[in-house]
């Protein structure tokens, strides 16, 4: 969480850079982001119960405690002691439940956040609606793409708010990065790259077997579906924002190369999408190498887009003065130790220009913001526009990428699936 974009508001922040009318045109569901004084709000504040005290669900609690004033946390449920437990110490005199339909009979929540397990998902959102409850839905969606569309529906049909912790949907830097994008002066887009490389088991500790499948769910795909649910969901919005279409096909290999222990999802995947107009959106991830870490580029004919580094690198990069490349050295934390080929070589290294800044302060993902827009938009009741739209379609597409993989196919998202 950036201190500096956390203290002012969001929209102020993009407004530095003069584009806070373009973003918002482009990106409607930012009107939420407006302070709370802008929209009318004064002292109300929501009452919340979260669904799920795990780990998402605790670090959800900590930005709400130190960050989203028209948030109060009043009920906690779990069906894990330990994590209830945890939980409750951080809001003393929050009301416990270890059964979720409780929590939902309970008439001082307004709004549930739902941080359980992805298979959870679907069944308690929309119980959640029965009862009356706005939602905040961790991402993905649910797990199979007719449950997301289902999910979709009904949230829409219900009135209620309806929010999924996309929160890339709300960090200013990637935001600021698509209208330039959009705008065209960078070129077409030829490609975007994404990758999340990690190493480690991505296993959690377990303190006896029958909670195995329980804590450890990410691994079984009765409950998850990997990597592409938990990671790539969050990246393949970024195809679509930048060429503003909806991938056409997909296909993909994926299979358990390195953590050969009892785990059904795979542990390396590689996916390409491809848009109506030919380009290609890659996403690939192991978790048993981490050298590159996490990577998300828009290739365009002029520019390369770095969306995690917030900077950009022209295909023609200006002379830099001495001082302006000392400048931006220090800024990327790149000093002149790159790794040259000989000069008979040069045409395929890579470039050595450290770029440009796109939005030099800008920290955190978004999760903060996100929070803040939901529980203004509860009190509002103004469901942010396209907000919906966004996450059903970075879950179905990331679903379908993983059909993909199994089924050893080329897919399409069939009709009866597009909103
Ligand atoms: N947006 C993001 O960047 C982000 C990051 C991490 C996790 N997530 C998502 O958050 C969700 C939770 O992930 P996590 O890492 O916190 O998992 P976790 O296993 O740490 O927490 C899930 C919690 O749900 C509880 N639970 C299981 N069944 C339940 C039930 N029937 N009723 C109430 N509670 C129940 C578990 O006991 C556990 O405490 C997942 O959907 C995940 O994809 C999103």
């Amino acid at each position: 969480m950036s201190e500096k974009i956390g203290r002012r508001s969001f929209l102020e922040a993009l407004g530095e850079f003069g584009m806070a009318s373009a973003v918002l045109a482009s990106f409607p569901w930012l009107q939420s982001c407006k302070t709370g004084k802008e929209q009318g709000i004064t002292s109300e504040k929501v009452h919340l119960g979260i669904i799920g005290t795990g780990s998402r669900g605790q670090y959800h609690m900590t930005n709400i405690l130190n960050f989203v004033p028209e948030g109060q946390i009043v009920a906690l449920c779990d069906i894990y002691d330990v994590n209830l437990t945890a939980a409750a110490e951080m809001v003393p005199g929050a009301k416990l439940y270890d059964d979720y339909h409780k929590l939902l009979e309970d008439k001082s929540v307004d709004a549930v956040i739902v941080t359980t397990p992805l298979h959870l998902h679907y069944r308690v959102t929309l119980d959640a609606f029965e009862a009356g409850k706005d939602v905040f839905c961790e991402k993905a969606m649910a797990h199979s793409i007719a449950d997301c569309y289902d999910m979709y529906q009904k949230g829409v049909r219900s009135g209620q708010i309806f929010f999924i912790g996309q929160q890339r949907l709300f960090d200013p830097k990637y935001l600021l990065a698509m209208e330039k994008v959009r705008s065209g002066e960078y070129g077409p887009v030829v490609n975007v790259r994404n990758y999340w490389l990690r190493n480690a088991d991505w296993r959690r500790p377990v303190p006896s077997p029958e909670l195995e499948r329980q804590i450890n769910w990410r691994l079984y795909r009765e409950y998850s579906h990997g990597m592409m649910t938990e990671l790539a969901c969050h990246q393949l919005q970024n195809g679509s924002w930048a060429l503003n279409m909806y991938p056409e096909k997909v296909t993909g290999s994926g299979s358990i190369i390195y953590w050969k222990d009892g785990r059904e999802v795979y542990d390396n995947v590689a996916v390409i999408y491809t848009f109506p107009n030919g380009v290609n959106m890659t996403f690939e991830s192991v978790i048993s190498n981490k050298h590159f870490g996490m990577g998300e580029q828009i290739l365009c004919k002029e520019a390369t887009i770095d969306l995690p580094a917030s900077r950009i690198y022209l295909e023609t990069p200006p002379v830099k003065s001495g001082i302006e490349q000392m400048i931006a050295d220090i800024e990327a934390g790149v000093f002149s130790n790159a790794v040259f080929a000989g000069t008979s070589w040069n045409a395929e290294t890579a470039s050595a220009d450290t770029g440009l800044a796109i939005m030099p302060e800008a920290q955190g993902d978004g999760s903060v913001e996100i929070m803040q827009a939901f529980c203004r938009s509860v009190i509002t009741r103004r469901q942010p526009e396209k907000i919906l739209e966004e996450a059903y379609y970075a879950s179905a597409f990331s679903l379908l990428g993983d059909e993909a993989m199994h089924r050893g196919e080329i897919l399409t998202l069939p009709q009866e699936y597009r909103l």
